[in-house]
C-alpha cells in the first residue's frame, strides 16, 4: 500500500513537472508573445516580436499603438489587418520603423533584410 502511494506521489510529481515545461508561452492578447497566434505567420511574429512589440504592445507606446497594437491584432478584421501590414512593410523598407533611437539601443534586434522581405512578402500575400 505504502509503494502504491509513493508510486502515485511520483507520477502526479511528473505530470506536474510536465505540465509545467509545456505550458504555453502564448498568452495569446497579452501582446508579449505572439509566436502561436493563429492570425501571424509564426515568422512575421518573431520579428515583430523582437523589433516592435516594445512599442507597438499592450505595454506599449499609447502614440505606436494609436497607430497599430499587435495586442489586439486578431480584433482588426481581414481587411484591417492587410492594410496594417501594408503601412509596416512600408515602414520597414524605409527602414523608418523600429526608429532610430531604438536601433541604437538594440542594435541586435533590428530585423535584417531577409526578415524585411519577409514581411513585404507576406503583406502582399494578404492583399492578393
Ligand atoms: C521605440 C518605439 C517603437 C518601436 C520599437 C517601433 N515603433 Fe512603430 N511607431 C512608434 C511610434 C511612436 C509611432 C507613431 C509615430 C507618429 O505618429 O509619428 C509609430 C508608428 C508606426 C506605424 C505607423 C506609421 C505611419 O505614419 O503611418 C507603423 C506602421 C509602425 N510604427 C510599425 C512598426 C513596426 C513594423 C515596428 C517593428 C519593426 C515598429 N513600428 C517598431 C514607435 C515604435
Amino acid at each position: 500500500m505504502k509503494r502504491t502511494i509513493g508510486f502515485l506521489g511520483i507520477s502526479l510529481a511528473v505530470v506536474f513537472f510536465l505540465a509545467l515545461a509545456f505550458r504555453p508561452m502564448t498568452a495569446s492578447g497579452s501582446g508579449k508573445y505572439l509566436e502561436g497566434n493563429p492570425e501571424l505567420p509564426d515568422s512575421v511574429a518573431k520579428v515583430i516580436q523582437k523589433a516592435c512589440l516594445d512599442c507597438h504592445g499592450e505595454d506599449g507606446n499609447g502614440m505606436a499603438k494609436s497607430h497599430v497594437n499587435f495586442g489586439k491584432w486578431n480584433t482588426y478584421d481581414a481587411k484591417k489587418q492587410a492594410g496594417k501590414a501594408v503601412d509596416i512593410s512600408k515602414e520597414l523598407s524605409k527602414a523608418a520603423m523600429p526608429p532610430g533611437k531604438w536601433r541604437k539601443n538594440n542594435p541586435d534586434n533590428i530585423p535584417t533584410q531577409a526578415e524585411v522581405d519577409l514581411i513585404k512578402n507576406w503583406a502582399k500575400a494578404l492583399n492578393k
